[in-house]
């Protein structure tokens, strides 16, 4: 049979082409059922090996409950004619292609990647993973216009407070611009609030911020939307999970950020929550959802941006770690997919051979026995483990309303339970908001 091209599809189209890759291929898919275990009897002993390709996969259990999945990806391992032609053997490419709807750039559309020098672009990579993309009905994410790090090496010469206002507008009206109508949503500013920078807005003392002042936030916003009028404009943030009290804090001044920016007419159109938890805990609850529901009351989107599970304080052999990761993405989905404003979940990265967590050295990240980490729902042999299950399950459930008793409720500052768990932050210098009627 001959193989068709799969030219650019729609994305009911591809699922349904998707449906059948394992056969349509021919080559055997890890995770995958293959053709031919249906003719030849198995061994007694050999288990058959699950499927999780097709209607298996968790594109497909998304979709099925209107959310969106997909994970961060790195182009350069994209097998690109592999995946053009429907005979890539490449496992990577086989996850992305099986598991994915949305698409994330791990590193090749920051700042760093895109911009080799102050006056020229590089879109090699980032072109790659849009038209891979494109080739398989998936969406794509943009990370980032706007953030304190990975800046390239000639930013700090050449950056003044004269010109960074021009350098970052036009950064954007070029990235964006190039993209426009093809992202669904961009992450405008990234990680712009930092409490212990001990300023009285939670913004971090960040280059933009000396050199363009608070403004930049605003800037990066109104740039983007002339730009891509289409694409949903995200602020997307970390630590600001969890009920402890620092998360708390940052939460309360990322709530205020929004707010501020909503008020003003700026175009935020939804909040990613990155979502890199420990295994170790604490466990997010009432306060999170409380975020949530604020940001619906503003008919703002949340999206899960960055999700993975870090073991570094975790003992114990995979096993024991593999079921500790499952039980964190069965619980923090369980939590956060009943509420209709969360649209989507990405991982940051989709198998344990490629996670930032196995490629740091820093402390929070290194095993006490050295073992690699398996933050992510596929191990190191592309095969699904517990988490990739848990994921699976909760997607399947998620438009489930939890009932309120079921969430751990946030410690009150007096230390007594608070009689509605899901009242809004009462963070100083924030307006009150009447909880809205659910
Ligand atoms: O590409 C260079 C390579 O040429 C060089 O030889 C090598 C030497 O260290 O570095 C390579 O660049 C690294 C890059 O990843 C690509 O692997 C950088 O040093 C390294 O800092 C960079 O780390 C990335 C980090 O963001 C900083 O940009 C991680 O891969 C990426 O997973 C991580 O992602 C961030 C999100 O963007 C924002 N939220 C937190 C998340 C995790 O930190």
């Amino acid at each position: 049979m001959g193989t068709p091209e799969l030219g650019i599809l729609n994305r009911r189209e591809f699922a349904r082409r998707a449906a059948s890759l394992g056969i349509a291929v021919g080559l055997p898919v890890p995770g995958f059922a293959s053709p031919s275990s249906k003719k030849k009897p198995l061994p007694p002993s050999a288990a058959p090996m699950p499927s999780i390709g097709g209607a298996d996969s968790l594109r497909a259990h998304a979709e099925g409950v209107g959310l969106h999945f997909g994970f961060a990806v790195v182009p350069e391992l994209l097998d690109m004619e592999g995946a053009r032609t429907q005979s890539t053997n490449d496992p990577y490419t086989r996850a992305v292609i099986a598991q994915a709807d949305i698409l994330v750039a791990e590193n090749a559309m920051k700042w760093s990647s895109l911009r080799p020098t102050s006056t020229t672009f590089d879109f090699t990579q980032a072109d790659k993973l849009f038209d891979f993309a494109a080739l398989c009905g998936q969406l794509v994410r943009g990370h980032n216009l706007c953030w304190h790090e990975q800046l390239p090496s000639w930013f700090a010469k050449t950056a003044t407070r004269e010109n960074a206002q021009a350098l970052l507008t036009q950064h954007i009206q070029i990235v964006a611009g190039r993209y426009a109508g093809r992202v669904q949503s961009w992450d405008a500013v990234n990680e712009a609030v930092h409490i212990p920078d001990g300023r009285a807005d939670g913004l971090r003392k960040s280059p933009w911020l000396d050199l363009i002042g608070p403004e930049y936030v605003e800037m990066a916003f109104a740039t983007a939307a002339l730009a891509d009028p289409q694409a949903k404009l995200t602020y997307n943030d970390y630590d600001i999970e969890l009920d402890t009290p620092e998360q708390t804090a940052k939460r309360g001044q990322v709530l205020m950020l929004v707010r501020r920016l909503h008020a003003r007419g700026v175009p935020i159109g939804a909040v990613g929550i990155q979502s890199h938890l420990q295994a170790t805990g604490p466990a997010p609850g009432a306060g999170l959802i409380g975020f949530v529901r604020e940001l619906a009351g503003m008919g703002i989107e949340v999206y899960v941006t960055e999700m993975d599970v870090n073991t570094h304080l975790l003992p114990g052999a995979s096993e024991a770690q593999d079921a500790a990761v499952a039980e964190v993405y069965r619980n923090y989905l369980a939590l956060v997919l009943p509420e209709p404003n969360v649209k989507a979940v990405l991982t940051w990265g989709i198998s344990d051979a490629h996670t930032w967590l196995n490629e740091s050295s820093q402390p929070w990240a290194v095993r006490a026995d050295g073992s690699r980490q398996r933050p992510l729902p596929l191990d190191e042999g592309y095969q699904p483990k517990a988490a990739f299950y848990a994921i699976r399950t909760a997607f399947d459930a998620a438009r489930q309303p939890v009932a309120i008793g079921d969430i751990t409720k946030s410690p009150s500052p007096d230390g007594k339970a608070t009689a509605d768990p899901f009242a809004p932050f009462a963070v100083p210098g924030s307006p009150s908001v009447e909880p809205k009627p659910r």
